[in-house]
């Protein structure tokens, strides 16, 4: 495992110890007030003594108005400062990075616990049984577009002023990013839609954005759709030009993904046969990426053998290899693999047995997040835990804060 095992300096110079990177995952461990919590940041203890070179964390948004999960974490101002901190203290003397993963969820976004929902334009999602759960959006006028970027920036910064190393740009599977991408979500005849030049100028605004406030020296990364395999959608000669236009820009970090709540390929689902069943769903789409750019590559979606890891990365095709569920089944993965403890990781596809919620995901999150949410209560993983109870947790993720009063 030498390339896997060999450290990585990004274009700012920081560098990462080793190939291997903690992908996003939504914790949805905050409080109902959208702060970190003791048990979250106890997670990232676990993950930090694992020996990864990166621990990228679940998305955090950057408007208390625009939440994914009833319990994501807010970074809107320093009220939680100081939480923050331990936060990004987790890794301390670890040698791993950390990096938030800051978000906004647009349309992609529970009626149940959002007053208002806003994206480019007024498309519903369409999610079959589940499409009630989400409203109408408000297409955003100009200044709330240009507020939003701020916001970005904004978020950044006092995550950066907390301790972490660097941080990744949400512009993957549907969120507000990846709608203003999507010619689908994205039909604004204003200079924020049509072409993709206009549709891409968002992410290159929020970009500019972060970079003004967190200086040259600051990693930033993004995570982007290589498609959302939606037909008429954000297609991967779209997404080749937006790696381009990033590149120029100077971004640091470019992690490949795909899909959206309406598709959900960053799981495996929804894409060809032949493509779910190979290891690394998106190493295709990456080969073609790496001949367009000079910038740090990751993929994420499907690794499941050191072998493989360290294949594509001896190929040249990739950089850092990134993982999600894995960690949640193996938490000290990267260690397992360079003690040569363990070097097949196999997950779970947790079902609820109810066909339109299996199709989207709907279980399967959760039983992973539930998973996250042992760590963080100091237990090990639970291979044998049911769906029902990954599927109970949801239903009381997305309707309790319809209850609670901020
Ligand atoms: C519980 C859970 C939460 C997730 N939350 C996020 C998230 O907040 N941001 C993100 O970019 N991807 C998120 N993902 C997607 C993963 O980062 C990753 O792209 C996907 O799981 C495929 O990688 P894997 O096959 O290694 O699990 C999540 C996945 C899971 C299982």
């Amino acid at each position: 495992m030498k390339l896997l095992k060999s450290p990585y300096t990004l274009p700012n110079g920081s560098v990462l110890q080793n190939r291997i990177a903690k992908s996003a995952m939504s914790e949805n461990m905050g409080t109902f007030k959208n702060a970190p919590t003791k048990n979250l940041i106890k997670a990232y203890e676990v993950w930090a003594k694992g020996e990864a070179g990166l621990l990228i964390t679940g998305n955090v948004m950057i408007d208390s108005r625009a939440i994914g999960e009833s319990r994501n974490v807010v970074v809107e101002d320093r009220s939680n400062f100081e939480l923050l901190q331990v936060w990004a203290k987790t890794v301390e003397g670890t040698g791993t990075h950390i990096w938030p993963q800051i978000n906004h969820p647009g349309r992609q976004a529970f009626a149940s616990i959002n007053k208002k929902v806003v994206a480019p334009s007024a498309i519903s999602l369409k999610m079959g049984g589940l499409t009630s759960m989400f409203m109408e959006p408000t297409p955003l006028m100009e200044e709330e577009i240009w507020d939003i970027i701020k916001r970005f920036g904004n978020t950044a910064k006092i995550l950066q002023d907390a301790g972490f190393s660097g941080c990744q740009i949400h512009g993957a599977h549907g969120y507000l990013v990846s709608q203003f991408l999507s010619p689908l979500s994205n039909i604004r005849q204003d200079k924020w839609g049509g072409s993709l030049e206009n549709r891409a100028r968002f992410v290159v605004e929020i970009y500019r954005e972060i970079r003004a406030r967190v200086g040259t020296d600051y990693p930033i990364g993004i995570k982007i759709n290589s498609a959302d395999f939606q037909r008429g959608g954000f297609s991967e000669e779209e997404s080749m030009e937006v790696v381009q236009l990033l590149s120029k820009e100077g971004i640091d970090l470019i992690e490949i993904s795909g899909g959206t709540y309406e598709k959900p390929a960053m799981v495996g689902h929804k894409q060809k046969k032949s493509t779910q069943e190979r290891e690394a769903y998106f190493l295709d789409y990456i080969e073609k990426v790496r001949k367009l750019t000079q910038k740090p590559l990751m993929l994420t979606g499907g690794f499941r053998t050191a072998a493989l890891m360290e294949k594509a990365l001896t190929d040249g095709k990739l950089d850092v290899v990134g993982l999600a569920r894995p960690f949640c089944i193996y938490p000290e993965i990267a260690q397992d693999i360079f003690t040569g403890k363990r070097t097949t990781f196999e997950i779970i596809i947790p079902k609820s047995g109810i066909a339109f919620i299996d199709k989207t995901g709907g279980v399967e999150l959760p039983w992973y997040e539930l998973q996250i949410h042992r760590l963080g209560k100091g237990k090990r993983p639970k291979n044998n835990m049911s769906g029902t109870s990954a599927f109970i947790f949801s239903l009381k993720n997305i309707f309790i804060k319809s209850f609670i009063k901020n």
